[in-house]
């Protein structure tokens, strides 16, 4: 099983932030669904490792020590933080040691945020429904949800959410995260893409539970002109908590 866990860097790498933490047991290669524009840091706990990625849609890839990608990063002690992925960053990622040994494989998807299909299960919209995909093998496109996550408030009525991302099963087959059964594949196919359930929820405040929320303060910004728009991007923010 994949454990996931919050890890806020201040000194292992330049930029603060926090990461969704993403680890693999040792010799182990693990598979994982994600969400594209959202940073993640992959462990490998091996000082001087490198990393050897692979893009499945491009199908190019080489070693972090030979070629640099300029939104991933290898960590001292030898975890790949990656910022701001995008869907095209869908492949292998392997750690390898200072020996050349594998420590540890991962096989990411990173699936399209901004395709996400949002539902408020309160206001009783529909999630998407599972599909066929009709490529030969009777596969079914379904969501794979998360647990929900904590309540945004407490004592006071609050909202929560939860992720599914979207999988491929072939009968008798285990599940695969769409955009690695796919590969190259481009599919017509609008049930392809990860989704979003927001539901209202009413909980007690925890006392053992500390509510702190970092927050980021914008204090300087200005509008642009033409499109009276602008986008404020919070480093402290990610869609997994
Ligand atoms: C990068 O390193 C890998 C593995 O050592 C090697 O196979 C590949 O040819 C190198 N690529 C370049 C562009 O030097
Ligand atoms: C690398 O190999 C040496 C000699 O075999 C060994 O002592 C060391 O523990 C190995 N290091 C790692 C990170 O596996
Ligand atoms: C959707 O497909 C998945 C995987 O095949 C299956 O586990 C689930 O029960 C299906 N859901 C419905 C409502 O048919």
């Amino acid at each position: 099983m994949l454990s996931t866990l919050w890890l806020l860097l201040s000194f292992a790498v330049p930029v603060r932030g926090i990461y969704k933490f993403i680890s693999c047991p040792h010799g182990k290669q693990c598979q994982k669904a994600l969400l594209s524009s959202n940073d993640v840091l992959l462990q490998c706990s091996s000082a001087g490792a490198h990393w050897y990625y692979f893009f499945l849609q491009t199908r190019s890839g080489w070693t972090t020590t030979n070629t640099s990608v300029s939104n991933m990063v290898t960590t001292p002690i030898g975890h790949l933080l990656i910022r701001d992925p995008l869907p095209s960053q869908t492949g292998l990622y392997s750690c390898w040691n200072k020996n050349g040994t594998q420590e540890t494989q991962y096989e990411i998807d990173f699936q399209d945020v901004s395709s996400l299909h949002i539902t408020h299960k309160s206001l009783d919209q529909d999630p998407l429904h599972n599909e066929s995909l009709e490529l030969g093998r009777q596969e079914t496109v379904f969501t794979h949800w998360e647990p929900w996550q904590d309540c945004n408030r407490c004592n006071v009525p609050g909202e929560r959410k939860r992720l599914g991302y979207c999988y491929i099963q072939e009968p008798q087959e285990e599940p695969v995260p769409c955009g690695i059964f796919l590969g190259q594949a481009k599919l017509k196919s609008n049930r392809l893409r990860p989704e979003m359930q927001v539901e209202a929820c009413l909980v007690p405040c925890d006392p053992q539970h500390s509510y702190h929320h970092e927050y980021t303060i914008f204090d300087s910004f200005s509008f642009s002109k033409e499109s009276e728009a602008l986008w404020l991007t919070c480093s402290l923010g990610s869609i997994y908590r």
